[in-house]
């Protein structure tokens, strides 16, 4: 479903992706593991060419992203769900307004189609009560369930989460973990977890990368990191322990 080829990106003289490669089967969890700075968030952003690569490629369910017009590379897009790692809701619209954007802006369902998704996604991610507020009225860990809602709701067959459990403690961390499991349940969608959160790493993945120094040093099963020797993959693992 998603396959990245020999992928390159710099800043300047700064080299973060140094030759990226894998790719994610259709209707699994790839989660890509790797130190603060070291060029996560650029993969994701990549993918979607909200960054352009230098070099490489990518391609999704066997189309060349980087060959797509700006008007395809949209169209694209309605089928990918990209949670920011700042849950980047919008600060003047309530919760409702929020969920509804994407649909009044994507597609042609009707005023009550559009009702009963809005409630739909909120009850499944726990937060019906929460419809009619501010943004600022709601908590991290509210903000990053609302831009799931948001993201999921046109339905994605791709879903890409970015850190979605950074600043949250972690009671809500395992919550986040099991929504995105029971999403990957309910949708059969293909996700790509960028995270160093070993707890959402270890309950969501069905295969983990570890990324470090431009290149995925790691390929393997949970089961197979947690047996591995690499030093970066042992110091993460002991996370879970304090
Ligand atoms: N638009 C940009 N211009 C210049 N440098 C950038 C840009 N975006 C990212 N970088 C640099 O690329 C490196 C990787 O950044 P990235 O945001 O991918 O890290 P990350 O692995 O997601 O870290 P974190 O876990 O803290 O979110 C950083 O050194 C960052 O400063
Ligand atoms: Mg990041």
């Amino acid at each position: 479903m998603i396959k990245v080829e020999n992928l390159y990106k710099r800043f300047g003289n700064h080299v973060v992706l140094n030759g990226v490669n894998f790719s994610v089967p259709e209707g699994t969890t790839t989660v890509v593991l790797g130190r603060s700075g070291i060029g996560k968030s650029v993969l994701l952003k990549c993918i979607v060419r909200l960054i352009e690569p230098d070099e490489g490629k990518i391609f999704i369910n066997g189309i060349d992203v980087s060959e797509l017009s700006i008007r395809e590379l949209n169209e694209l897009r309605k089928d990918i769900g990209f949670l920011f790692q700042s849950a980047a809701l919008y600060d003047s619209m309530t919760v409702k307004e929020n969920l509804e954007f994407p649909l009044i802006r994507h597609t042609e369902l009707s005023e009550e189609e559009i009702d009963l998704r809005v409630k739909e996604m909120l009850r499944l991610v726990g937060l019906s009560e929460a419809i009619d507020k501010m943004p600022s009225e709601l908590s991290g860990g509210m903000k990053k369930r609302i831009g799931l809602a948001r993201s999921l709701i046109l339905h994605p067959k791709i879903m890409l989460y970015d850190e979605p459990t950074t600043g949250l403690d972690p009671v809500t961390s395992k919550e986040i973990a099991k929504l995105i499991i029971q999403m990957q349940e309910k949708f059969k969608m293909t996700n790509i977890v960028v995270t160093h959160d070993m707890v959402v790493a270890l309950s969501t993945a069905d295969r983990i990368l570890l990324l470090e120094n431009g290149k995925f040093i790691f390929d393997g099963t949970p089961e197979e990191l947690i047996k591995s020797e690499i030093e970066i993959a042992q110091k993460f693992l002991s996370t879970t322990l304090d």
